[in-house]
């Protein structure tokens, strides 16, 4: 499905707005590193990858750590199923995501960005190349860039190799050094021991884009959107059974029946809010908002209608997570591997009631015993698919007669 931007909604946008390439660099130059880390922190932005850190946070603790050496890598490997965003950012606004990184860099004291681009996005390779060049050929990368005298900084694009796993910010790192894209322990963390062992800042696409609105347009105008507690846009990848799926920006605090309307959708049954490590909400609850404090997403809405089977849902995520499951720790090795054994056993109905909840207690024993968030995620939408369409899915064994 060919990714849309729907131009309906860029009145009002945030990141789907005028911009001219160079302006936030130009800004931050001006303004210096104490007013953008205060211009970050007062727009409260959180990051848009998923896990939702203030990024203020997260770039304070770089910028004032003590090291030869920084980082700021932007996060493309763009894998949660059904997200498309961030391509659309890196094809339609490479100006918005680079200069970005440039403010990053500066901020927080880095010589080097390093792109992470998904390894499926090597199509788009070129552009970026060309899009780099002329930004040296402008100055904004480079040597003294914009003429700040001692302000170096150049941008490298590194591509993954389709692990699903290397979108997580360790096992990125780990992949970026040569290595097995394997999460490693936390702590430490990025921000203090991260791209060869030096403090480094991992951002999304689309955190990074926003950063050069927030600079360009000030903390207050981009609080002007979405709710106290998310602040801003968001842009959300649509897919599945409605009439207009793309990518679409929306202020944060959007409810899930105003999304169905905006994409012309009908008979919506249930929307996956999150991507398949995310949670599966049904039609009883579509007032919900879009938003770090009720149904969070990095991006992916999969809409559903009544002719789809949700067990087929379930298991189609399950089966991902298996093959996607690094291997390095138990609860995810094994845990998913029974998860799926046991949607694959509700099938054939060989199952009791009694097994169904020890397998919703190895959901949560995963939620908070796996290494990273691969495995802390995986159980969601089996939890929240057998709870919300349990008359769906057990409608043949209302007695909980055994089969098993
Ligand atoms: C399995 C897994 C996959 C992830 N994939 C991505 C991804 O593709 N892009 C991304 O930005 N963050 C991804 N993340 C989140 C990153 O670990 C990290 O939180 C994020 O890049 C930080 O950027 P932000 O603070 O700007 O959101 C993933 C996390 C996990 C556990
Ligand atoms: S939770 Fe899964 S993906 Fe993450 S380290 Fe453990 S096995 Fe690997």
């Amino acid at each position: 499905m060919e990714a849309k931007i729907n131009k309906t909604h860029r009145e009002g946008a945030v990141l789907f707005s005028p911009y001219d390439a160079g302006s936030s660099i130009k800004k931050a130059l001006e303004v210096g590193r104490e007013n953008i880390l205060f211009e970050v922190r007062e727009s409260k932005i959180k990051g848009r990858g998923g896990a939702g850190f203030p990024t203020a946070t997260k770039w304070m603790l770089v910028a004032a750590a003590k090291a030869d050496k920084k980082y700021i890598v932007c996060n493309a490997d763009e894998g949660e199923p059904g997200t498309f965003k961030d391509r659309v950012l890196l094809t339609e606004y490479p100006d918005l995501v680079f200069d970005g990184m440039v403010v990053a860099g500066y901020t927080i004291g880095a010589e080097i960005g390093i792109l992470y681009l998904r390894g499926e996005y090597i199509f788009m390779l070129e552009q970026l190349e060309d899009y780099l060049i002329s930004m040296r050929q402008n100055n904004l990368l480079g040597k003294n860039i914009l003429g700040k005298e001692g302000f170096n900084f150049d941008i490298s694009i590194r591509l993954g190799s389709g692990a699903y796993v290397c979108g997580e910010e360790t096992a990125l790192i780990e992949s970026l050094e040569g290595h097995r894209g394997e999460p490693r322990n936390r702590p430490p963390y990025p921000v203090n021991t991260g791209y060869m062992g030096y403090p480094t800042v991992v951002n999304n696409v689309e955190t990074l884009a926003s950063i050069s609105k927030i600079i360009t347009k000030g903390a207050d105008w981009f609080k002007t959107h979405g709710t106290e507690k998310s602040t801003g846009s968001k842009l959300f990848s649509v897919s599945g059974d409605c009439k207009k799926p793309g990518v679409y920006e929306l202020p944060w605090g959007t409810t899930l029946n105003e999304l169905i309307k905006i994409v012309d959708a009908e008979n919506t049954k249930a929307i996956q809010v999150g991507g398949a490590s995310g949670v599966c909400i049904p039609k009883s609850q579509f007032d919900r908002q879009l938003s770090y404090e009720d149904a969070s997403t990095g991006g992916s809405i999969m809409i559903f209608n009544e002719s789809r089977k949700m067990l087929h849902v379930l298991k189609n995520f399950m089966d991902f997570f298996v093959e996607e499951s690094c291997g390095q720790c138990t609860p995810c090795r094994i845990g998913n591997v029974k998860l799926l054994e046991c949607v694959e056993r509700i099938e054939k109905g060989e199952y009791t009631f009694s097994y169904i909840n020890s397998m919703k207690d190895l959901s949560r024993t995963m939620q908070v015993a796996s290494k990273c968030g691969l495995g802390q995620s995986s159980p969601n939408p089996f939890l929240s698919i057998l709870e919300n369409f349990k008359d769906e899915i057990f409608r043949s064994k209302e007695n909980g007669v055994s089969h098993a």
